[in-house]
């Protein structure tokens, strides 16, 4: 199957791509699903075919007519992991992708990618607590800097301030979480992309944008399209969908993408072939899963907002139309995803009364699988950011998140309001 269908030349739409495209059931007997291809190394035919497949793989020439890379060892390439990064990438609208161990080691392989000591990073908070981990206390040990600008709709002034601070030569990377996590604030990407195009002028380098789409990709946001140069996942989250994987993802243009793969290849931080064949199940189902997830979202928003007990609710779905926020929603975003943060009554007292009445939400940090976890971003997901930083960031202590699943509704609904009845 190729990206287009061969007789109409129509593109075809990524939910069809997920169910065959990028892999020839006649160079696995005829298998309609790829088998896991559990190996560490490929055969050659010949001495020649193994020096031309190391040739192309490390670059040492360009591939002449008609000449395809070949399959060398799992840490360089895989079937099961390049089927996946095939449809991962027609999801996101780029040309490749990459899967990696981690949504962590995706994140870490890229900066090793691009940033050299002197550069920095400017960087939206609130931001994955990993993510910030990295950026804050291990990158300054490589004389990285990391600077943070508010995620605050249109960051385009912020970051323009941190670029006459710091100069637009050593701007090497905008790196953007949206929605963030856990206050579901949007920022503008297209605001975004047209500093970074500045920077690329007036400082003569390669800056680039990045941008975690985790939590609305692929189905409901597609960064490639609002100037994004690379797309980023914890592959742990939706594209994996059930709670039984780690991984990460990038996905970029053909070009950006180069380095990207030559550095996984070198740390090693490429995901395993059962994970990928676990992706590849997954990406059949994930625009399925993550369209009823954010149906049954809505619904159970609209009951927070309206629940006595219930002192603010951030959800995209209910975003007030006419606001600066609902207009990047309408312009970037196609869904509103499953992810609830609300905050209740009583502080940590409160929430953690709450959180420990659920049945049938499990009390769990990630998010994005097949059943519904609560959490308490305060003691959890965000207990090492710093009290004032947390204030800023929204973040209070009643605040609850929830990654809504595939349970029926009505017993959410029911899960929901009894363990507000604990208030
Ligand atoms: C938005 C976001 N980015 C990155 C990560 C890191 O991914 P992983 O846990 O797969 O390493 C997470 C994990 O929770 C996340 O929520």
């Amino acid at each position: 199957m190729d990206r287009r269908h061969k007789k109409t030349g129509k593109e075809l739409n990524p939910e069809t791509l997920a169910l065959g495209y990028g892999y020839d059931p006649f160079l696995s007997e005829g298998a309609v699903k790829p088998p896991v291809f559990l190996t560490s190394t490929f055969q050659f035919r010949t001495a020649e075919e193994g020096q031309r497949y190391f040739e192309l793989a490390y670059k040492l020439r360009p591939p002449r007519t008609s000449e395809a890379p070949g399959l060398i060892y799992s840490r360089l390439n895989n079937p099961n992991l390049e089927i996946f990064e095939r449809r991962v990438a027609a999801w996101d609208g780029t040309d490749e992708g990459a899967v990696f161990a981690s949504g962590m080691a995706a994140i870490t392989t890229l900066v090793w990618a691009l940033l050299k000591p002197g550069d920095v990073i400017l960087s939206t908070q609130p931001i994955y607590g990993g993510t910030h981990y990295f950026f804050e206390h291990i990158l300054p040990a490589f004389q990285i800097t990391n600077r943070f600008v508010p995620a605050t709709g249109d960051v385009s002034h912020a970051l323009r301030e941190a670029v006459r601070e710091f100069g637009p030569e050593r701007i090497r990377l905008v790196f953007i979480e949206t929605p963030a996590n856990p206050s579901n604030v949007l920022v503008d990407l297209s605001r975004a992309a047209e500093v970074v195009r500045e920077v690329r002028v007036a400082g003569r380098n390669a800056c680039h944008l990045a941008v975690d789409n985790t939590f609305l990709g692929p189905v409901f946001q597609k960064p490639a399209a609002f100037g994004a140069d690379f797309v980023i996942y914890s592959a742990t989250k939706f594209l994996g969908g059930h709670s039984d994987l780690i991984a990460g993802v990038v996905t970029g243009s053909s070009h950006a993408m180069e380095a990207v793969k030559l550095y996984r290849t070198i740390l090693g931080t490429m995901a395993n072939p059962f994970t990928g064949w676990l992706l590849l199940r997954s990406l059949e189902t994930v625009s399925v899963r993550m369209r009823r997830q954010a149906k049954s979202a809505q619904k159970l928003a609209l009951l927070l907002a309206e629940h006595p007990k219930v002192k603010r609710v951030y959800y995209p779905g209910l975003l007030a139309p006419g606001t600066a926020e609902h207009a990047i929603y309408e312009k970037q975003c196609t869904g509103p995803g499953s992810l609830i943060a609300f905050e209740v009554e009583g502080g940590v007292e409160g929430a953690q009364r709450v959180l420990n009445h659920f049945e049938i939400a499990r009390l769990a940090v990630s998010l994005g699988g097949t059943e519904s976890l609560v959490e308490h971003p305060m003691t959890m997901t965000h207990s090492d950011v710093p009290p004032d930083e947390l204030a800023r960031i929204g973040v209070s202590p009643g605040l609850i998140r929830m990654s809504v699943g595939l349970e029926h509704l009505t017993d959410l609904k029911r899960d929901l309001l009894s363990a507000l009845e604990a208030l």
